[in-house]
């Protein structure tokens, strides 16, 4: 049973996913289709966040909302990061026969999530910075920085939502067949 093709980029043979005969996934994909939904619709909220932020700058911005999101992103992203790496791509990797096909494409998203965090880490110190001290802040610099994370993370979401995430939920319809 092919699952998986339909929206590939490329929809070449090596995007194909096969299942894995009689393999059973562990430790119960359905709930990981939520969680990762879930993830996927907080990084969603977080990226309208920080344009709203970038939009404000100077004078506009909530120091306030500026010190919140600058404190729940890191730990956000990188729970999100974590489920990813540490359960989701494992489950998908056990029950696909055409590992080779995606190694590299979950490689990818792990070096990504990688740049993200970096980004994360280095938006989180601007904003409070700037939060602090406003008049001392690189507006300009903070909002660059800003853009390029929610542009990137927004990237990264939409991937995920089109490809890893139909995957997910064929996998998890397998089950059931
Ligand atoms: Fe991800």
């Amino acid at each position: 049973m092919w699952i998986g093709t339909a929206d590939m980029p490329d929809k070449s043979d090596k995007w194909r996913i096969r299942m894995v005969e009689g393999r059973q996934m562990s430790g119960g994909l359905l709930n990981m289709v939520d969680t990762l939904g879930s993830y996927l619709q907080q990084q969603g909220q977080l990226c309208d966040r920080l344009e709203e932020i970038a939009d404000s700058l100077p004078d506009s911005a909530d120091g306030v909302l500026c010190i919140e999101t600058a404190n729940q992103m890191v730990r956000m992203i990188k729970s999100a990061h974590s489920f990813e790496e540490e359960e989701l791509f494992p489950a998908i990797m056990a029950a696909v026969e055409d590992r080779l096909a995606l190694e590299p494409v979950f490689d990818r998203l792990k070096f990504e999530h990688w740049e993200d965090e970096e980004n994360a880490a280095c938006v989180h110190e601007a904003l409070c910075a700037f939060a602090v001290r406003r008049a001392d802040s690189n507006v300009e610099s903070l909002s660059w920085m800003l853009r390029g994370l929610f542009e990137c993370l927004r990237r990264h979401i939409a991937f995920e939502r089109d490809h890893v995430l139909p995957m997910a939920i064929s996998l998890t319809a397998r089950q059931f067949d």
